[in-house]
């Protein structure tokens, strides 16, 4: 088994890469990845080399993407621009990867006959105020991203019913784990904790999200690319809901950081309130979370304090600029 793992030098990607590669002894895997701010090399360590092959690269480039794919016998799809707030400000590059990069590689794994996998999210479905979305849920993004997402999806089940290619889609809920970049709430409330800088929680700081950490996501997606049918979407939610605030006050409780450093600033843009997504069609697979948010943030906030040699190019990069002119103050040195 040979897999083409686009994206799979960022988060979720790599995560996925180094516990595939684990529970597989005899699989090989070529990451196709562009590095861009999100996506790190380094990501990948501890990942066995030897059955690993790294393509730097872009997705929405045929000839790479032609040259990644060969000998593979399915593609897994994490390349993305994926944070909310970055595609409020620059919607242009969502479409350009989430869309049309998603697209090139459809094509490709098309033509090779191959599966594809498409990694989505929740957030295709919009806020839902009471129970749960399924996978019957109408789509009704809000943001750019989850449009843009949406719009990959889209093309994934296009090409099911048009061409009656092999490909299928699992939608998660909000990760959180290990190696997460700091623009997203809980990396960045761990470290802002850590540094003892102000805590930024938008608007009433009541929105829920639905927490799954990143190596149960890891293992729903193994058992949906070996059992799941062609044309299905499965859906992958976490165990736990909270409101973000009740995530800030556990993060602080762990990191000791103090409550008074809670800061509450401008919502965002066009603001979900609430996302939660039943995961029984997955579990009817035979997959099950694992992992409680009380023991998955304990573990993560763990983590980016035993590895400051991972955040620390990061806290001294462009992630500087990017946080004074989203949230108008400097991080600390
Ligand atoms: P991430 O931003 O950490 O990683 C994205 C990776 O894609 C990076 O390594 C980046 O370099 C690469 N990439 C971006 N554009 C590319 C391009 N044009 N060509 C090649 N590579 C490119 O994101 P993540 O949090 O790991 O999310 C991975 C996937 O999971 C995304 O598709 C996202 O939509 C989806 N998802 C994420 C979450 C979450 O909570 N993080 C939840 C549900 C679904
Ligand atoms: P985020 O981690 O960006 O994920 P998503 O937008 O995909 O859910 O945000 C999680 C929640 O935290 C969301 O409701 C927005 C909120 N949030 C803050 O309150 N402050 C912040 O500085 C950030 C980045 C997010």
């Amino acid at each position: 088994m040979k897999l083409l793992v686009a994206g799979g030098a960022g988060f979720i990607g790599s995560t996925f890469v180094r516990t595939f590669l684990e529970v597989n002894p005899d699989a090989r895997v070529t990451v196709l990845d562009k590095l861009t701010y999100a996506g790190r090399r380094e990501n990948l360590e501890g990942a066995d080399e030897a059955r690993l092959e790294f393509v730097e690269g872009d997705i929405r480039d045929v000839e790479v993407v032609a040259g990644a794919i060969e000998g593979c016998d399915a593609t897994v799809n994490f390349a993305a621009e994926s944070h909310v707030d970055r595609s409020i400000d620059s919607p242009g590059e969502f479409i350009e990867t989430d869309v049309f990069g998603t697209y090139v590689l459809l094509e490709a794994a098309r033509d090779a006959g191959i599966r594809h996998l498409q990694v989505s999210t929740d957030e295709v479905y919009g806020s839902i105020e009471e129970g749960s979305f399924t996978e019957t849920s109408p789509l009704d993004p809000s943001s750019p991203y989850s449009a843009s997402k949406a719009g990959g999806d889209l093309l994934v089940s296009a090409f099911r019913h048009t061409y009656g290619m092999d490909s299928l889609i699992v939608r998660a809920s909000n990760n959180y784990g290990p190696r997460q970049h700091p623009e997203k709430l809980i990396p960045l409330t761990i470290l802002n904790a850590l540094h003892g800088d102000p805590i930024p929680v938008y608007g009433d700081g009541m929105q829920v999200r639905n927490w799954l950490f990143a190596e149960d996501f890891c293992s729903a997606i193994r058992v949906v690319l070996a059992e799941g049918e062609a044309g299905e979407v499965y859906n992958v939610g976490g165990p736990d809901e909270l409101p973000n605030i009740d995530v800030v006050k556990a993060i602080l409780r762990l990191a000791g950081g103090s409550e008074d450093t809670i800061e509450y600033v401008e919502d965002r843009l066009g603001h979900d309130r609430r996302y939660s997504l039943s995961s029984s069609k997955t579990e009817g697979l035979g997959w099950r979370a694992e992992v409680p948010f009380e023991e998955g943030i304990a573990r993560t906030v763990e983590w980016y304090r035993d590895n400051p040699g991972w955040w620390e190019p990061i806290r001294s990069g462009e992630y500087r600029e990017y946080y004074l002119a989203k949230y108008g103050r400097a991080i600390a040195d």
